[in-house]
């Protein structure tokens, strides 16, 4: 029903009431990743490390951000880039040492940044301690209960004890070679060959995590992003389950069952319990963040109870396709259910495991996304690309919740498309043996100057990932104060959406569009922006008297919004 208070002005029906202004800050909080191998390299070795971050957190500064989450920096032999942790209380000496954390968290600390870490404990690194002790101590021990051990099946144990797939590809399960010589037992890893997947059923994992939690904490750590959060306890007796899993989507059909390895019930213990041990340290409020990949809304949202996480990645959002109907549909359940729970929404388009959005949205609308592109794939359309990307980032910087933003999608940056094989290093594209391509693509250095070795990514021409031969158009120092820039554009968004408090407003639905235009109006905290999004094929007028605040790109020459464009405007 139209709201009567809002004078006949477009706004309509309500999709989500606003919060207090003094909302706590993750309810509302612009949060950067950072993949620490790819932002800044200090001592040009090709691989980004921790003073490279510590001497360009201005940068994030300026940006309009409020917080940093860092991909994992731990000792880990890199197997999944940092996803395989050998020692959970050690920086790798790839990425620099404990003292130079220390020193970027408290120069983060200075601009009043958050920091947040990724946290990893569904599984460990192979070179882990632990899983070391469990290969030593033999069938039976303690330590191989710390991680999922189970005899083969067949005659002579030498068939995988049940039928699940790795993520990455192949078998989720691999056959040790006992102390004596012989084929031995199995492990469980839903991921690598070198990520076991550890017991949780076993309270020694729990303790040791909520010990890792306060070492962090200790450190002064803002919070942690909770890697595979739905997949710590597995389903009793661990039935088969031959379907292929897949990054982010996959089996999570809508309507589908939950496989057994993922959304347990017990899974919301972990998180109460961690919950606690935050909320120990007090004010303002340190937090978590749930990667869980579960359907439908209903269910993700168990993760961001009032006693559980305090956020969850919407990847509903990044997943939706580029039509206005699509789009709508994804703002208000998402909203809808994060309310049924009084947690904030949260809204991201790119991070490390997906096509980069400014190349996604290039792609043609209605297909599966794919995971990674090559040289022999369709190629993005590079232009549309990037002016949906503006779009559709203008579009989610104006809802309510939090934002996540990942490294370089403020400069437009596309997927490494064109990438050869040799130099790809994802597990995903090693274990499918190139069937998918897997997230290399997107994973490349940042280009800060145009003219500089490496692009400016460090003092050498090393980089660990070839850049492409188009990223020179698109560093800092070539966007850097030009009006209508990629990174302008994001300035002026991040300015816009703090002075409008559109991160704690209220939203309805703007009335008087056409279906294929998104058209809500953000109520801040009582000055409303009007958003149109359009992703029809002609323009469209705002209401008059509408004053545009920022746009994603030109309008026409007579002020509507073109296709593919989104607008804020004060009315
Ligand atoms: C999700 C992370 O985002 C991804 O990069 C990683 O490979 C898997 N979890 C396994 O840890």
């Amino acid at each position: 029903m139209p709201d009567p208070t809002e004078s006949g002005r477009p706004a309509a029906d309500l999709i989500h009431a606003a919060g207090p202004a003094d909302a706590a800050w993750w309810r509302h909080a612009v949060i950067y990743q950072i993949y620490p191998r790819s932002w800044a390299d200090a001592d040009g070795d090709g691989i980004g490390d921790l003073p490279g971050v510590t001497a360009r957190l201005d940068y994030l500064k300026a940006l309009g951000v409020d917080a940093v989450w860092f991909s994992p920096f731990y000792k880990s032999p890199q197997a999944d880039a940092g996803y395989d942790v050998a020692d959970y209380r050690d920086i790798d000496g790839l990425f620099g040492t404990l003292a130079d954390a220390d020193a970027m968290v408290a120069r983060a600390h200075e601009l009043g940044l958050k920091v947040i870490v990724d946290l990893v404990p569904n599984h460990t690194s192979d070179e882990h301690e632990w899983f070391q002790a469990a290969l030593a101590a033999g069938p039976g021990s303690p330590e191989r209960d710390r991680y999922i051990f189970r005899d083969g099946k067949g005659p002579d144990g030498d068939l995988p004890p049940n039928d699940w797939h790795s993520v990455f590809g192949g078998d989720g399960w691999t056959r040790v070679t006992e102390a004596d010589g012989s084929p031995g037992q199995w492990y469980l890893h839903l991921f690598d060959t070198k990520q076991p997947d550890l017991n949780w059923d076993n309270p020694e994992i729990g303790d040791e995590f909520e010990s890792i939690l306060r070492f962090w904490l200790d450190r002064g750590i803002d919070g942690f992003r909770v890697d595979v959060a739905h997949g710590l306890i597995k389903e009793k007796g661990l039935p088969d389950y031959d379907v292929e899993l897949h990054i982010l989507d996959g089996e999570l059909k809508p309507g589908a069952p939950m496989p057994p390895m993922w959304d347990q019930d017990a899974v919301h213990d972990v998180y109460r319990r961690w919950h606690s041990v935050l909320a120990g340290y007090g004010e303002p409020d340190r937090i978590l963040v749930a990667e869980a990949w579960v359907r439908p809304q209903e269910r993700a949202v168990r993760y961001v109870r009032p006693d559980e996480m305090h956020q969850a990645f919407n990847f509903d959002f990044l997943k939706a396709q580029w039509t206005a109907a699509e789009l709508r549909e994804v703002i208000t359940s998402s909203l809808e259910a994060a309310d049924s729970v009084g947690a904030p929404s949260t809204w991201v388009l790119s991070n490390h495991d997906v096509v980069r959005h400014a190349s996604r949205l290039g792609l043609p609308v209605g297909e599966r996304q794919p995971n990674g592109i090559s040289a022999t794939d369709p190629q993005p359309d590079r232009a549309l690309g990037l002016r949906r990307a503006r779009a559709a980032t203008t579009l989610m910087l104006a809802l309510p919740g939090g934002a996540y933003l990942y490294q370089g999608e403020e400069l437009g940056l596309p997927d490494s498309t064109d990438m050869p094989g040799e130099f790809r290093q994802d597990p995903t594209f090693l274990r499918t043996k190139g069937k998918e391509i897997g997230r290399d693509g997107c994973r490349v250095p940042i280009p800060w100057q145009k003219d500089a070795p490496s692009l400016g990514f460090g003092p050498t021409e090393a980089t660990w990932l070839p850049q492409p031969a188009v990223y020179g158009d698109y560093a800092v120092d070539q966007q850097d104060g030009v009006e209508g820039s990629t990174l302008e554009l994001y300035r002026t968004l991040l300015r816009c959406r703090r002075e409008r408090d559109l991160g704690t407003g209220g939203l309805r639905a703007a009335e008087g569009f056409g279906d294929d235009v998104v058209a809500l109006v953000n109520t801040g905290q009582g000055v409303p922006t009007l958003v149109v999004a359009n992703l029809g094929s002609e323009p469209v007028a705002l209401p008059e008297g509408a004053t545009v605040v920022v746009a994603s790109g030109d309008l026409t020459d007579d002020g509507l919004v073109p296709t593919d464009t989104t607008v804020w405007a004060s009315f």
